[in-house]
């Protein structure tokens, strides 16, 4: 019998919790894939406290049983994977076993993340808030084709290739005229890496996923990033440079539609977002400081502090649609415990109307989001493990947000160890 992938994916503007959840659910899956997106994403997962923060590698890393691959749509900066693979190796992990990664993948090259750089620079006011790790760059060359892939490097003419791409990048970089970088030193320390990449078993991940599927394992697709950064989808041009959407999982690793089982689409009880771009439920006030104190929101890539607001239902519901996501697994609500009122946008009023969609130019018209409030729970849920434990407002809070959105909320997650996650409705 065949069986069918499941998708996991982020349904705000990132960092909801995929890297745990992933962690969570890798005990029912045979074999856990990245699709899209790089080390601009920051992926955590604690237990016996610890807490692990991944860039590339899929998030099952620490199950040693399980198949780990990094998919075709992925792009990869060897130095950031070379870093990751040699903290697992200092924990006693040996990735030769359970890491794979594509050979259609896309390199980041050191002039990339030079050029994100300067088109960062170059915007001023405007710019994205990238996380400079070239992500944008490296995409554009690959739809440009003109990207080196993983499997390019056991070429002969991978030197030459390289220094082609390299060059044509350097004349950009003068169109730009950006100057401020040393590229002998990063070109150094990134052909050690692609030295040391060539020791880490690569795969035609397509053939693998689908070969997996075919005899009927589990396969659990990662994403990275979130819906509302999608580059079709999200609030362009504020968003990355992939899709981020369940479509994204088809592309960046060779699943057909068809072969796609459940969606579990994931959300914070609030919304954070990093970087530039509209967020109409972003608080400026008090009650936002609260949230990020509490909800330690800083950005696990770059540290940044995360603009933090109440959760916003219209664009929820814009994601559940876009992604076909069957299942819902709540993040953080153990962050908004000490609120003594919560509150929930279900729609927005904008040019004297009101909204229950997101309309399409976002960057220029004001969404004033529309609130209702519900009652705090004043409790604090990060012991509680089960469902008859949970005070009546925090059950009320989730049964609202299920009617609302119309998919079942299967998982709760009130803390960010492994063991603090609420199994609601059977997987
Ligand atoms: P990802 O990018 O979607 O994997 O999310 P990140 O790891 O960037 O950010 C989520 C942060 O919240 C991490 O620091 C997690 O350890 C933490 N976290 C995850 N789930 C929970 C939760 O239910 N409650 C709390 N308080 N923290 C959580
Ligand atoms: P995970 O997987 C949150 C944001 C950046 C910036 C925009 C474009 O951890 O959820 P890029 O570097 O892709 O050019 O940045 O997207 N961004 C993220 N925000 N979580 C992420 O990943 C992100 N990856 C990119 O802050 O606004
Ligand atoms: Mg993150």
């Amino acid at each position: 019998m065949k069986s069918k992938a499941d998708v996991l994916l982020g349904l705000q503007w990132g960092d909801e919790g995929k890297g745990k959840i992933v962690d969570v659910l890798t005990p029912h899956y045979d074999l856990i894939a990245r699709f899209q997106g790089g080390p601009n994403a920051g992926h955590s997962l604690e237990f016996e406290d610890v807490k692990h923060v991944l860039h590339t590698i899929p998030s099952g890393i620490f199950h040693p049983s399980k198949l780990n691959i990094v998919g075709n749509g992925v792009v990869i900066d060897p130095i950031i994977l070379a870093k990751e693979i040699h903290k697992l190796t200092e924990k006693g992990m040996n990735v030769q076993v359970n890491l794979r990664i594509s050979r259609k993948a896309h390199l980041i090259l050191p002039t990339h993340r030079i050029l994100d750089a300067a088109s960062e620079a170059a915007k001023g006011h405007a710019k994205i808030g990238s996380t400079l790790k070239g992500i944008g760059p490296t995409y554009m060359d690959k739809t440009g084709r003109n990207g080196l892939r993983v499997g390019d490097t056991e070429a002969a003419d991978f030197q030459l290739r390289y220094e082609f791409l390299r060059n044509k990048h350097i004349e950009m970089l003068r169109l730009y005229e950006f100057s401020d970088f040393n590229l002998p030193d990063m070109e150094k320390e990134w052909f050690e890496a692609i030295k040391f990449l060539k020791t880490i078993p690569t795969c035609d991940s397509e053939y693998l996923v689908n070969q997996a599927l075919s005899e009927n394992k589990k396969v659990l697709a990662e994403g990275a990033q979130g819906t509302l950064l999608d580059i079709d989808f999200g609030s362009y041009p504020f968003v990355t440079s992939s899709n981020t959407i369940a479509a994204g999982a088809c592309t960046g690793l060779g699943i057909a539609p068809n072969s796609i089982g459940q969606v579990y689409g994931i959300f914070k009880a609030y919304c954070t977002r990093v970087g530039s771009g509209p967020f109409p439920t972003e608080l400026f006030d008090e009650t936002g400081e609260r949230m990020r104190q509490a909800g330690k929101e800083f950005g696990s890539t770059t540290g940044r502090p995360r603009r933090c607001g109440w959760l916003d239902l219209p664009a929820l519901k814009y994601a559940i649609m876009i992604n076909g996501v069957t299942r819902l697994i709540m993040m953080k609500a153990d962050v908004l415990s000490e609120f003594d009122n919560i509150r929930i946008c279900t729609s927005y009023t904008c040019d004297g109307k009101n909204l229950d969609y997101i309309p399409y130019d976002t960057n220029q018209k004001v969404l004033e989001p529309v609130y209702i409030d519900m009652k705090g729970w004043k409790t604090d849920l990060t012991a509680f493990t089960e469902m008859n434990q949970l005070p009546q407002s925090f059950v009320d809070y989730v049964n609202f947000i299920e009617r609302e959105v119309g998919v079942p909320i299967v998982i709760l997650s009130v803390g960010p160890d492994r063991k603090q996650t609420i199994i609601r409705q059977p997987l």
